[in-house]
């Protein structure tokens, strides 16, 4: 198998899911603050008065906020070459209303990077990944509110300057397509104006959630032809959660389905943030479910001067689209469809398909022909400490291996990827349940979802089968 020299092997961690010291140095509430603990079978709640009553699993996280050296040291020893990391944006801009920003927030950052670039680790950094400044919510309805857009402007013009000679690749939005789910509402778009309860019982406003989308490609599209402007060494990407659709069956109607599902979940944002327009398949969604986008006067031309320079995606699992009601059903965090009999699933059901990452790899480089990134793949699992004291997670490596034999395939096949950065490197909270049961990392990290445990780090034996991958460049799994 063989991967480019210079591929960029990884981790992938977000602010919200690990940082914690929430509410240290100046930093505002951001919606993941308001988001309560919860289970695969406990939906999470959204809980904006802050209640002792429920645990909010963002507060303190892993601690990376006080334990990023030590972690970053344990990155650079399984041979990390990139970290995918967040900036929280309430770190900076506490409501996003201020006129200057938090100069203890950008210090945070800057420490981080500094560190990183001791160790010859490359930051690739998402500007927002599941947070904006909780203010917005309750001011204009999350990013259904124009205004977001120019605040979201001044602190990427903040960001990019303080940070221009340590960071050069940058991801605007984290599944931005995930605002065109009903779930998306959650993290995504955030207009949950005036909303408290369960995440299951969230107000569906599509209509909202097309206009919030629309200002966020604004919002992607003038922030990447300002850092092309201005920076021109940045590469600005886009990120989308990869959700791919097989037909169930061979029946012309499963196909179509599927394909729908195909346009509208997984093609409709990488086409307007890579191609600079709306899909034209997008304007009959748009008329037969009564969505109208309200456009300002030049905000086609901004869309077409802000074209991202590569794709990236998050890579979890597989669906099968049917028409057929009585399908047998799958579950996943964010979608359903009919159970693929050929594929098994993780302990929260959702289905393991390492071959469909080849197929989805294929499929994204012939539609776009830009460099592709894997920017999130991994297995959430329980892990147990064995009798030695360690802990030994074979199913992770197995799921890792055969993930990565898979993008082997596809670079055979011809398709240019710049790189992997597992999902959650190191224990994490989850976003779909705010567990920390759901383990991805390849580090333990001793932190229980009733909040207690001591944060210590441990390697798993996956730590060490993938310093090896690494420091073979994939030649040995
Ligand atoms: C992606 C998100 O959807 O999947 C991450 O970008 C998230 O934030 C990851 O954590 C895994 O999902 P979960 O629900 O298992 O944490």
């Amino acid at each position: 198998m063989l991967f480019p020299k210079n591929f960029l092997w990884g981790g992938a961690i977000a602010a919200n899911q690990t940082e914690g010291a929430w509410d240290v140095d100046g930093k505002g509430v951001s919606t993941s603050d308001v988001l309560t603990s919860g289970s695969h079978t406990n939906p999470r709640r959204i809980e904006p008065s802050l209640s002792s009553e429920y645990l909010y699993p963002s507060h303190e996280a892993i601690d990376f906020y006080h334990h990023y050296k030590e972690d970053i040291e344990m990155f650079a020893e399984m041979g990390f070459k990139t970290l995918r990391l967040s900036i929280n944006w309430t770190r900076i801009f506490p409501t996003g209303e201020e006129d200057e920003p938090n100069e203890k927030g950008l210090q945070f950052y800057e420490d981080v990077f500094k560190c990183l670039k001791e160790h010859n680790i490359e930051p690739l950094v998402t500007i927002s990944h599941y947070e904006l400044p909780y203010y917005y919510v309750e001011k204009c309805n999350g990013w259904c509110g124009r205004e977001v857009i120019d605040s979201f402007v001044k602190f990427c013009k903040v960001i990019f300057e303080r940070y221009k000679d340590y960071v050069k690749y940058w991801l605007t939005f984290n599944e931005i397509n995930c605002g065109v789910l009903e779930s998306g509402a959650m993290q995504s778009t955030c207009n949950l104006k005036g909303f408290a309860g369960s995440v299951k019982e969230m107000p569906n406003d599509p209509q909202g959630r097309f206009q919030a989308l629309h200002h966020q490609f604004v919002a992607s599209a003038l922030v990447t032809k300002y850092a092309h402007e201005n920076y021109p060494n940045f590469k600005i990407g886009c990120m989308i959660g990869f959700l791919p659709y097989y037909g169930f069956t061979c029946n012309p109607d499963d196909q179509l389905e599927a394909q729908h599902n195909m346009q509208m979940i997984d093609y409709f944002c990488s086409d307007v943030q890579i191609r600079g327009y709306y899909p034209s398949y997008s304007k009959r969604y748009f008329k037969e479910n009564n969505i109208t986008i309200e456009m300002k006067d030049g905000d086609e031309e901004i869309l077409k001067e802000g074209c991202v320079d590569f794709y990236t995606f998050s890579y979890y699992m597989t669906f099968c689209a049917t028409v057929d009601p009585n399908a047998p059903i799958t579950e996943g965090n964010l979608l359903g469809g009919a159970r693929n009999p050929y594929l098994e699933v993780s302990d929260w059901g959702w289905q393991i398909d390492p071959k469909g990452l080849r197929w989805s790899l294929n499929e994204i480089y012939d539609r776009y022909q830009v460099p592709l990134m894997i920017v999130e793949n991994g297995l959430g699992a329980y892990d147990k400490k064995d009798a030695d004291g360690k802990i030994h997670d074979p199913y992770r490596i197995e799921y890792m291996k055969k993930h990565i034999e898979q993008m082997g395939e596809a670079i055979e096949d011809g398709v240019d990827l710049m790189g992997y950065t597992p999902w959650g490197c190191i224990d994490l909270v989850s976003l779909s349940t705010g567990e920390m049961a759901k383990r991805y990392g390849m580090i333990y990290v001793n932190k229980f979802d009733d909040g207690t445990g001591d944060l210590s780090r441990e390697k798993k034996d996956s730590f060490y089968w993938y310093k090896n991958v690494i420091e073979t460049n994939g030649e040995e799994l």
